[in-house]
């Protein structure tokens, strides 16, 4: 453990997260994801453990064992994954959406596999719910904290969407500084302006973000 993390930072605290990639099904044997690995946010889910919180995980699919302590509820799609939060709500201190929801699913899943005929073929997609802002949106909403994982403009978005969803902390990343690696740079934006962290492990950004966010709760 770092150094500055002390073990009790969250102690009897109820954490409620999402992780993972969601998947959109187009038929049987297909459908929609992101590129998400799922270790930041078993990273995170360990280190609020470690701080002697309850942690609930809203997991897409992953090949991560399940972090001890932890209780993992498995989802694929993104309404699922909604679904799963707003049934764990009712008493979290906290909620921290890690997961990279897709963003739209197709407008209907196939019962059967799709056959390939026309040289074209259009898909009809329609918008998901944003799990976070709903969360955020509640009336006696937990501490929400965000992820925002983007190309450019870092500190723009990650501002925007701090303010757009009304969360108390975002968590800003470039993406080619962190997909797929077990190292992360990350920015943390809050009320009180941005703090960037120093490069480390995702086990000891996961720890800083833990001692951040504890910080905000008191
Ligand atoms: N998020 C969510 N539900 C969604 C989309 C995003 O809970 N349907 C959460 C993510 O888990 C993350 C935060 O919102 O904590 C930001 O996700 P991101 O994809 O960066 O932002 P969007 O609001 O979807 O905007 P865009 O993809 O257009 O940048
Ligand atoms: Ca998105």
């Amino acid at each position: 453990l770092l150094a500055h993390f002390q073990p009790k930072l969250l102690a009897g605290r109820r954490v409620l997260m999402t992780a993972g990639p969601t998947f959109e099904a187009l038929d049987p044997v297909r459908g929609l994801t992101n590129l998400s690995s799922g270790k930041m946010g078993f990273a995170l889910a360990r280190a609020c453990v470690q701080a002697g919180a309850h942690v609930t995980l809203v997991s897409g699919p992953v090949s991560l064992p399940t972090p001890q302590g932890v209780t993992r509820i498995d989802v694929q799609s993104a309404s699922q994954m909604h679904d799963a939060v707003f049934g764990a709500l009712p008493g979290q201190d906290v909620f921290i959406g890690v997961a990279a929801v897709a963003d739209y699913r197709p407008s209907q899943a196939a019962a059967d596999k799709i056959k390939k005929s026309a040289d074209t073929l259009t898909l009809e997609l329609l918008r998901n719910p944003d799990i976070l802002a709903a969360v955020a949106a509640q009336p006696d909403a937990p501490l929400c904290v965000g992820f925002a994982a983007e190309s450019r403009n870092l500190d723009g978005y990650a501002q925007g969407k701090l303010q757009a969803k009304k969360l108390q902390l975002v968590v800003g990343n470039l993406v080619q500084d962190s997909i797929g690696r077990d190292s992360n740079a990350v920015v943390l934006y809050d009320a009180a302006g941005r703090h960037p962290l120093p490069p480390a492990s995702k086990d000891d950004v996961a720890q800083r973000i833990v001692s951040h966010l504890a910080g905000l709760l008191k």
